[in-house]
């Protein structure tokens, strides 16, 4: 293991701000909690006003600038726009007002894709608003090249109350996903990117509807991944030794998230506070 750069540790100990409409977000940070043991966590879950998948732009640009000012008064080192919608809208208005560097899933996801691909023909799975903004078929032309790619989108609105009322394995699920995804199967696209946080947990029923010869991208693991780069170019990587304390936090009543969230997150929460993010926007982050 190579020693901690001098003088960097203040910095590279504050944790990593995760953010998304609600619980789903909770997949990406696993996926940064499994890759990165050491970096500690603030998560903040727009309960209150979850879902965004539904809701217009500017309300979704609106609500995450709310929410990674709140990130950023709490000191975080980077922020994790853990949620595809919040990525699809707003990505380039948070990255624009940043004290901090700032991921999202997108970009991240449709690089993944256009690794996997062999014959371009790729779907897309996501909310109504992430399908409609066609963020990801826009990264993916931009990385494939133009008309290289084709890009087939499916909205799957049923998806995120499936899991959220964990009917993930009910047969309701399976009828669902045959009616979604058919239509992808019809266009033989041979990745299929799982563009919202919720769809990793439906992972296993996805796969067996499309069949073995589709790759499936989840967008955590590869957010996960590109937050790892980041960290290390800013020199901002935990040295930590002992593990870290992670914090959960919502907008709203926290009973609900912590006793469902431990299924996304696959471990045990602890303590999930409420916390009030209206204004953070005019009261400015503390550490700018
Ligand atoms: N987190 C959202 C996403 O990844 C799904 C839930 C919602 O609609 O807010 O797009």
């Amino acid at each position: 293991m190579t020693e901690a750069p001098a003088g960097s540790l203040d910095a590279a100990d504050r944790p990593v701000g995760v953010f998304d409409s609600g619980l789903g977000g909770l997949t990406v940070a696993r996926a940064i909690f499994r890759r990165m043991p050491r970096e500690a966590l603030l998560y903040f879950g727009d309960t209150a006003r979850v879902p965004y998948g539904s809701k217009s732009p500017d309300a979704v640009r609106h609500f995450s600038r709310e929410a990674v000012h709140y990130l950023y008064s709490q000191g975080v080192k980077a922020v994790v726009v853990a949620c595809n919608t919040a990525t699809a809208h707003a990505l380039h208005v948070l990255r624009a007002e940043a004290p901090v560097p700032v991921v999202g899933v997108v970009a991240a996801g449709a690089r993944a894709a256009a690794a996997a691909t062999r014959s371009r023909r790729v779907g897309i799975i996501g909310t109504a608003g992430t399908i409609d903004s066609g963020a990801y078929d826009l990264a993916l032309r931009h990385l494939v090249g133009g008309e290289a790619v084709k890009v087939y989108a499916q909205p799957c609105p049923l998806f995120v109350p499936l899991v959220e009322e964990g009917l993930g394995d009910h047969p309701a699920a399976a009828l669902i996903a045959a009616e979604y995804l058919q239509p992808l199967k019809e266009m033989a696209v041979d990745v299929l990117v799982l563009g919202c946080t919720h769809y990793p947990i439906l992972a296993p029923l996805i796969a067996e509807v499309m069949g073995p010869e589709v790759i499936l991208v989840d967008s955590a693991e590869e957010a996960a991944a590109e937050l790892e780069s980041v960290l290390a170019a800013h020199g901002l990587q935990s040295w930590r030794v002992e593990s870290p304390t992670h914090r959960f936090t919502v907008s709203d009543l926290p009973i609900r998230f912590g006793s469902i969230g431990s299924r996304f997150f696959g471990d045990s929460m602890g303590r999930v506070e409420q916390v009030h993010v209206e204004g953070c926007l005019s009261e400015g982050p503390a550490l700018w």
